[in-house]
């Protein structure tokens, strides 16, 4: 399985240097054709468009969106529908990363319904997973990824699962510099691997790309990757630099 080096931009960057930064990337990338890895980008929705340009032609880097609403269109003042992005060019989404369920306070159902509507549409949808410290020491750590991943997978249509990704990003690992040790990454994603395989059958499951995310950096990029079950990072802090995002790229 090809390795996926996601960007997560979150609200950083103003256009200009988003551009800059995606051209420099990319510039980078066509004169180094990558053979298993792809590279997808999240930059914030007025980003976008730059970012699209600067990637366009290069087929191992794609864009999406950290954020949309599940309505086709109407009186949902500030959010953004599938229909607007697919307009710009875009078709993959984030969905139930952890900053939106616990700063902005997107519950499982919430997430849920977000995932099943945007593969329904047709998108590819990256959600996110993944518990609190309190619910790892509480030896939680199954129950909640079991609870995350339970209702958005619950009855997807068979041809959608191509377009579903799952990241795992221990909430205590993101934006903390407290990366998961080899140990509890690899548990983590074998727990994950078997529950997505006893929703989605073991084809299914097995064809689902599963990320490592939460204080990813050039040095501990290359021992993630090798781990079982690790199909690719995604990436925050350490994707706004381009020389620190390249590394991991090429970890
Ligand atoms: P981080 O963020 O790499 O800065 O920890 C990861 C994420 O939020 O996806």
């Amino acid at each position: 399985m090809q390795k996926i080096i996601a960007a997560n931009w979150k609200m950083c960057k103003l256009r200009q240097e988003a551009g800059k930064t995606a051209e420099e990337l990319c510039g980078a990338l066509a004169a180094e054709p990558l053979s298993g890895r792809r590279v997808v980008i999240f930059p914030s929705f007025t980003n976008i468009p730059d970012v699209l340009a600067a990637s366009a032609g290069i087929s191992s880097v794609s864009v999406g969106a950290q954020n949309f609403y599940p309505a086709e269109e109407g009186a949902f003042t500030g959010e953004i529908s599938l229909a607007m992005l697919r307009d710009i060019g875009v078709t993959q989404v984030l969905a139930g990363h952890s900053e939106r369920r616990h700063l902005f306070g997107e519950t499982d159902e919430f997430v849920a319904r977000k995932t099943a509507f945007a593969l329904e549409r047709g998108f590819s949808v990256m959600l996110c997973i993944g518990e609190t410290l309190a619910e790892r020491e509480a030896g939680e750590l199954v129950n909640v990824l079991s609870r995350q991943t339970a209702l958005p997978l619950a009855n997807l249509p068979a041809d959608s699962i191509s377009r579903l990704t799952v990241a795992y990003e221990p909430v205590w690992a993101i934006g903390t510099g407290k990366v998961a040790g080899p140990a509890e990454v690899f548990e983590a994603h074998a727990a994950v691997r078997s529950l997505v395989s006893r929703i989605l059958g073991d084809d299914g499951g097995r064809a689902v790309p599963i990320l490592y995310g939460g204080s990813v950096k050039p040095d501990n990029a290359a021992a993630l990757l090798e781990l079982d079950n690790v199909d690719g990072l995604l990436v925050g802090g350490a994707s706004l630099n381009i020389q620190t995002f390249l590394q991991i790229i090429r970890a």
